[in-house]
């Protein structure tokens, strides 16, 4: 076989259909069953554009209503889970907590064997509704400082992104915080064949459960080419220093400094750059000005320096843009969130478009199996 014809990474290559979304690099758009994600973020909750992803229409009242109550219903932490997690060390990492816990719950699903669309359905809602309370518990047990810590309970009254909150934070927040965490979660929900959701198609063909395949997701996710770059892109900020005092045109001008330096080392910088996008992510905007709503709240425009001066130089040096990662790092900084937590985040709103292509995989199955070409030694023989 000619080199040319291996796709490396698999670049560019079609290898399925999905009606769960479409992303268009071209016109810089991406619909959900359809509708713009952009329309989802404005005017939706979460609960419905999770409802959508699954069942390909948006919930009427009374369908969000039982949907909602089934969500609330499955808000605890699991006894059982919270054991498995206090078992860890407080060093591991929250990605590895969660992938340990999703684990955790499939064994211990009572549908686990059973892979037929409504027991599919069940166990998604289910890990849906059960996944913050996970990453809630995780972060706030770091904290407790090897001291004892029970997670909090969650609030029937509070829809999902409020309560997401509330369980982290023991305090309820404002509807301006509650929105951009929102919005957040609509735009992380699904992105088509991006690595993890391809991940969890591979295990889906084998036939294998669909923990299995959430548990496979989440490993893809931890990665830095992936979700992990809006822990990497903190750690960004964090290295150039951030400095609450400074205006936003000195902290601009220091991470100018900053991106044309390690541009020079020719560094990856995480959160820019995308593998289907190359004229910009088209939820960047969405998030953006919830990132901009969160630094006016919080009176932070010292960071919005910072966001703007690696930007631009990045532009300039290179005509590169920023990805989701990008805003949403900073945003999950400013409402309390432990840089570690950030991808959980994104684990728990991932659920819903992983899910849905574990069952769309399933309808029209086909095991996922490509070739490789050989290039090690020729074939020889034992002396
Ligand atoms: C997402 C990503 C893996 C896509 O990569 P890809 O389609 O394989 O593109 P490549 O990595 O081959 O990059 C193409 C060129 O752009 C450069 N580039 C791409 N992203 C870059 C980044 N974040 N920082 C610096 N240079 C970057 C590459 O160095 C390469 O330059 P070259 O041709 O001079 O060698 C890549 O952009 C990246 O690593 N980004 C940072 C991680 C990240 O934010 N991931 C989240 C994605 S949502």
């Amino acid at each position: 076989m000619a080199e040319q014809d291996i796709k490396k990474g698999l670049d560019g290559v079609v290898v399925d259909y999905t009606s769960v979304s479409k992303v268009n690099p071209d016109t810089n758009s991406l619909l959900y069953r359809g509708y713009p994600v952009q329309e989802l973020a404005a005017r939706c909750r979460f609960e419905e554009v999770a409802y959508l992803l699954w069942n390909g229409e948006l919930p009427t009242d009374e369908q969000l209503a039982e949907f909602s109550s089934r969500e609330r219903a499955g808000r605890a932490l699991d006894p059982v889970v919270k054991q498995v997690i206090d078992a860890l060390p407080v060093t591991s990492h929250p990605m590895d907590v969660c992938r340990t816990a999703a684990s955790v719950m499939g064994a211990r699903h009572p549908l686990a064997e059973d892979s037929s669309r409504e027991a599919n359905m069940a166990k998604a809602v289910d890990l849906f509704a059960a996944m913050p309370a996970v990453v809630a518990y995780d972060q706030r047990r770091r904290h407790a400082a090897g001291g004892r810590i029970e997670p909090v309970a969650p609030r029937d009254e509070l829809d999902y992104s409020a309560n997401f909150l509330w369980m982290t934070f023991g305090e309820e927040q404002v509807p301006e915080v509650v929105d951009a965490f929102n919005v957040s979660m609509i735009l992380y929900a699904e992105h088509s064949f991006n690595a993890s959701t391809f991940t969890a198609r591979v295990i889906t063909s084998t036939l294998s459960d669909l923990h299995s395949a959430v548990t496979g997701a989440i490993g893809a996710l931890k990665g830095a080419l992936h979700g992990g770059a809006n822990e990497a892109v903190m750690h960004t900020f964090d290295e150039i220093g951030i400095r609450p005092e400074e205006s936003l045109e000195e902290a601009a001008a220091r991470a100018k400094g900053w991106m044309e330096e390690a541009l020079a080392q020719k560094k990856k910088v995480m959160g820019f750059g995308h593998r289907v996008y190359k004229h910009g992510d088209s939820r960047v905007p969405t998030m953006k000005a919830a990132l901009d709503k969160m630094i006016a709240h919080y009176g932070r425009p010292e960071l919005l320096g910072l966001y703007n001066g690696l930007e631009s130089a990045m532009d300039e040096a290179k005509g590169i843009k920023p990805n989701l990662d990008y805003p949403t790092g900073p945003t999950y900084h400013l409402m309390g969130f432990d840089t570690p937590t950030f991808t959980p985040l994104f684990v728990a709103s991932r659920i819903t478009g992983w899910t849905a292509h574990i069952m769309e995989q399933l309808e029209a199955n086909s095991l996922i199996r490509p070739l490789s070409e050989y290039n090690g030694v020729e074939e020889r023989h034992l002396p």
